[in-house]
């Protein structure tokens, strides 16, 4: 995931663009780089590596000015090196460009900047962006600029500056977020308010389509008609201390330790036993709409798309409402028939991921309802959605989410519960609910208590190139996150399956060098998965069984057949996927360390 950080004021820009960039650092990266300006001269300054690396370069080479902009690349059109990092410059040298997102019609954009004569110096789709402000600049920055994202398809979030105006710095955004950060006599750009700790806490929001023009003294924002806005400015509420990685090596093993403490936070104020259900502010729904909807659609990506699969085993369990889950980035383009009584429900960390933003304008501009369970308050979809439910999880910095998973799905069991005790489910079944609920946060913290155990497991197994995640029912959508744990965090290769699934192709994977993790249920289908390992163990495949403790039987018979086995609290089966993720994040977390990953 990439990062733009901008400055322009009175004090050296270097040091406050590394520092941004390191801020930055935990997103993932592999390359970065700075340009700078004294007058009409542009310093231009980048490597593929660390920003340690960039550091060092700059050490020998530094990049003076009072203005600059920056940026970390995670590659997408061409390889990590020194070429292809940002910023990008246009060839006469005199204007630089940061960008996050993609130009879909570069290749077309390139062609024909190449038939006239430009000579490209990345494979970037960013570097199309710099070659045409160079042919659009005519003494106007802000101008140029706006010509030039008129023939871009795409998303942005884009910091521009030109050494013919070296005292300003332009940003736009579509599809890809950026705040100001507003100084005193001085101002920022970022793609993210954690780029801004400690510089500022007053921050503008750039909605998309609009674009902004930053000097030392001035901060200027223009909406997508071009006519200049008061944008309001919120203060970040945002603890320093929370995002100080504390006594932990990594933000992903901290934000582990914290899930049940964001669990508390999701569920605070939230439980009534009066009404022996849940309540929720912002859904912007009277309990009549509510209980008129026929059918939900949800949509997310990653590990919010895993979240949203338990969800729907949850509210057709508990609210007996039919869900369909959908990818965003297919939901955005599909045409699917939908009833009006259909509400569309959008599930992210962030609330800023493009295809889920753009799945819920599509739901919007079709006339349904949208609601969004958010983590970032006053993100984009926070915003955009007709209502919706704050996470609570707390800064989510590890590119791994963990925390913003649990509260994902602690959100969802309290929304089931308030759909549920709508329609059928009874006081007594919804008082007995909220005991099982608020238990949560003390047995997810027993849940942990496996850390030592795994780190074994992960010492035994780090050397692997496939692993299997395997589990059925509410464990499916577990068995999914567990492996994208492992592929984003270790780069091993890992797939997810229902665990009957396997017999019929995938089975032909298995052998001696790749391991199974099986997630067992303590109820239900438990008999069933059991026969589904004896599967991967008649092919010699190495079995890591996830199993509840409390049913002595049945651990006895999964201790005779699993290589071995991580016990986690005895829960209802709906609890289940909270306390089975556990050990997935930590088997993932201690893989990703002994191989050397930097992103853990
Ligand atoms: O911010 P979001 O929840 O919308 O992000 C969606 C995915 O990009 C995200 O969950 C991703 O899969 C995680 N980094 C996985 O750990």
């Amino acid at each position: 995931m990439c990062g733009i950080i901008g400055y322009v004021g009175h004090r050296e820009a270097e040091p406050i663009l590394v520092e941004g960039l390191r801020r930055l650092e935990y997103r993932g990266y592999d390359s970065a780089g700075v340009a700078t300006l004294t007058g009409p001269h542009l310093h231009l300054r980048k490597r593929a590596g660390r920003i340690a690396d960039l550091a060092r370069f700059l050490r020998d080479r530094p990049a003076p000015g009072c203005q600059g902009i920056s940026h970390t690349r995670w590659a997408t059109h061409g390889p990590a090196n020194d070429r292809n990092a940002h910023p990008h410059v246009s060839s006469d040298g005199s204007i630089a460009v940061v960008h996050n997102g993609v130009i879909e019609n570069y290749a077309i954009l390139k062609r024909q900047l190449q038939d006239a004569g430009v000579i490209f110096d990345s494979d970037t789709d960013t570097e199309v962006i710099a070659q045409l402000l160079e042919q659009h600049y005519d003494g106007d920055l802000v101008d140029a600029v706006r010509k030039v994202l008129g023939m871009l398809k795409g998303t942005y979030g884009l910091a521009v500056v030109s050494a013919r105006q070296p005292d300003l710095i332009v940003g736009a955004r579509l599809g890809s977020p950026l705040v100001v950060g507003v100084g005193v006599g001085e101002h920022f750009l970022a793609s993210d308010p954690a780029a801004l700790m400690g510089a500022t806490e007053n921050v503008v929001y750039l909605q998309d389509g609009q674009m902004c023009a930053l000097r030392a003294d001035t901060w200027h924002v223009f909406d997508n008609n071009h006519i200049r806005i008061d944008a309001p400015i919120h203060r970040i509420d945002w603890d320093p201390i929370e995002a100080d990685k504390g006594s932990f090596e990594h933000f992903m093993l901290k934000e582990i330790f914290e899930q049940p403490e964001a669990l508390e936070n999701a569920m605070r104020g939230r439980l009534s036993d009066e009404d022996a259900t849940s309540h929720f502010g912002g859904l912007n729904l009277d309990a009549r709409h509510l209980r008129s909807a026929e059918r939900f659609v949800f949509t997310a990506c990653g590990t919010s798309y895993h979240a949203a699969l338990v969800g729907e085993y949850l509210f057709e369990e508990l609210a007996r409402l039919p869900v369909e889950v959908e990818y965003a980035s297919e939901l955005r383009y599909r045409n699917a028939p939908m009833d009006r009584n259909t509400i569309v429900l959008a599930i992210t960390q962030s609330g800023e991921t493009a295809d889920t933003l753009a799945a819920l304008r599509e739901s919007k501009r079709k006339g349904h309802h949208t609601l969004a369970l958010c983590n970032v308050v006053g993100s984009t979809i926070a915003r955009e959605a007709d209502g919706g439910v704050y996470l609570h999880a707390g800064p989510e910095i590890g590119v791994a989410s963990t925390k913003a998973f649990c509260n994902q799905v602690s959100v969802l069991m309290m929304l089931a519960l308030y759909m549920g005790r709508m329609r059928h489910l009874s006081s007594i079944q919804g008082l007995r609910m909220l005991k099982e609920v608020r238990a949560l946060p003390g047995i997810v913290r027993r849940a942990l208590d496996c850390h030592e155990q795994v780190q074994e497991i992960a010492r035994k197994y780090y050397h692997v190139s496939n692993m299997l995640y395997l589990g059925r029912q509410y464990l499916y959508p577990v068995a999914l996150e567990g492996a994208l744990k492992l592929k984003e965090i270790s780069y091993i290769h890992a797939e997810g399956y229902p665990a009957a699934e396997m017999k019929h192709g995938p089975i032909a994977l298995v052998d001696g060098d790749t391991p199974s993790v099986f997630l067992i249920p303590s109820g239900g289908v438990a008999d069933k998965v059991m026969s589904n390992l004896e599967e991967i163990k008649a092919r010699g495949g190495p079995v890591i069984a996830i199993a509840c403790d409390g049913d002595e039987e049945l651990a006895r018979h999964i201790e005779e057949r699993a290589d071995d086995v991580i016990f986690v609290p005895q829960v209802p089966e709906y609890l289940q996927p909270l306390v089975s993720v556990v050990p997935l994040q930590l088997l993932a977390y201690h893989i990703a360390v002994l191989r050397g990953c930097p992103r853990a």
